[in-house]
């Protein structure tokens, strides 16, 4: 019995020292109020090989396979000024964000869904097709 009791306990320290422990990690990042794009802790290394793949599955249905672009859904993403311009890093936020229609950025008036529409993806495998997309690009 009171082992039991002892075990319960201990599982609650352990949870709250998850949770204070998760807390304590995106406070700082809250906290910066100049930094608007928060950097995810390390620098991301994107495999280009892993992004081919990647861009294929999550991608291409708007951008095309070839990543031209198609009409009326998505933008030629070989030969674009602002793929061009933009960090690996500054890249990965705007995949993450998006931009929606009525965002004065918006070129096409067709909204580019956060994460093109798959809240799923990891910022790794956004690292690994910004990757793929620099190899258009030398
Ligand atoms: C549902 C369709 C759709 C999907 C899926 C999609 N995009 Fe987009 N994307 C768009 C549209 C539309 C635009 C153009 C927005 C505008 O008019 O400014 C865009 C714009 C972009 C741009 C900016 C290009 C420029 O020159 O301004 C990048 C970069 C981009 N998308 C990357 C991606 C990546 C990477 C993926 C896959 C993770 C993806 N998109 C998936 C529709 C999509």
């Amino acid at each position: 019995m009171n082992k039991f009791v002892k075990l319960i306990l201990a599982g609650v320290v352990v949870a709250a020292f998850a949770l204070t422990a998760c807390g304590g990690d995106s406070q700082p990042q809250a906290q910066k109020p100049a930094a608007k794009a928060p950097a995810p802790k390390a620098a991301l290394v994107g495999d280009a090989a892993a992004g081919k793949t990647e861009y294929a599955q999550f991608c291409s249905a708007c951008h095309g396979p070839d990543a031209k672009g198609l009409k009326g859904l998505g933008k030629d993403l070989t030969a674009s000024d602002f793929v061009k311009k933009l960090s690996d890093e500054e890249l990965l936020h705007y995949v993450i964000k998006g931009r929606a229609a009525d965002d004065p950025l918006n070129t096409t008036g067709i909204p580019m869904p956060p994460k093109g529409g798959n809240p799923a993806l990891t910022d790794q495998q956004i690292a690994d097709i910004i990757s793929y997309l620099r190899t258009f690009y030398k």
